[in-house]
């Protein structure tokens, strides 16, 4: 299986860090935090990465990750031009993926415990088209993607995007499972009104369709878009690459 790991964006909820740096390359614990998911891929068992980020941090990407060869995996770069969106990031990977590809896609800064291999097996094995997501229970569902179960048939129904009535104590996390159908949904997606395309919007064109399935992540799990967050994340992987 390869993977994508989207790490443009503004990083708006952590300026004026990111004024001068790219969200993706703070330190957490004793790494930039990149280094992170893609030591966790790696020791899931994956060794071709794609890295969507800004034309402004490329380079500094390449000076920490070059290739790959040094963190065991191989890398190929992919520039967003302007943030316009997690699913205008992940289309950018289109020419990379052969089809009949299952591959994972990972919002860089989303930092987690488990492996996932076993969600990769799980999802090589699923016979059907379709995507699979993995949630978490969280404290304040507001803050991301919550979803409707149906949980009868282990399947999504909806998505909302930032809710203020958050339908389930669930957040989507930023690990997606897909194959290359997914870029003919990106392609009958529309901007948001935030002018962006969202991965919410393709995780509902699947779900409409009763295609969309989830597992729950076990082990902790935190996104590191925010200070209160960025610190949580810096706590939990103090020395944790090894
Ligand atoms: O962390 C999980 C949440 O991530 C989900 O629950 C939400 O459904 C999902 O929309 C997303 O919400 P955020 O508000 O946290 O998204 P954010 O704009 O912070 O972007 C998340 C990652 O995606 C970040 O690591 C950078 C990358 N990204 C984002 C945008 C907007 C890109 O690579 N390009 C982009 O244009």
């Amino acid at each position: 299986m390869k993977a994508v790991i989207l790490a443009g964006g503004t990083g708006t909820r952590l300026k004026p860090l990111t004024y001068w740096t790219n969200k993706h390359l703070l330190p957490v614990g004793s790494y930039p935090m990149i280094c992170y998911g893609v030591t966790k891929l790696r020791d899931s068992g994956i060794r071709d990465i794609v890295i969507v980020t800004s034309r402004a941090a490329l380079g500094n990407f390449a000076d920490v990750l070059g290739s790959g060869r040094d963190w065991g995996v191989s890398i190929v770069y992919r520039v967003q031009e302007e943030a316009g969106g997690i699913a205008q990031a992940l289309e950018l990977a289109r020419p990379l993926m052969l089809p009949g590809d299952k591959f994972i896609v990972l919002l860089g800064d989303n930092l987690f415990e488990e492996s996932l291999q076993p969600y990769c097996d799980l999802f090589a094995k699923q016979p059907a088209s379709g995507a699979m997501v993995l949630l978490k229970k969280v404290k304040d569902p507001r803050r991301y993607g919550v979803p409707k179960l149906d949980e009868a048939n282990g399947r999504i129904l909806h998505i909302e995007e930032k809710p203020d009535l958050p339908p389930s104590d669930f957040c989507v996390t930023g690990l997606y499972f897909y194959d290359t159908e997914v870029f003919q949904m990106i392609d009958g997606v529309k901007p948001s009104r935030r002018g962006e395309l969202e991965i919410t919007d393709v995780n509902n064109a699947y779900a409409q369709t009763g295609r969309l399935s989830y597992q729950e992540m076990r082990g902790w799990w935190t996104d590191a878009g925010t200070f209160e967050s960025l610190e949580e994340a810096g706590r939990r992987l103090k020395g944790a690459i090894s």
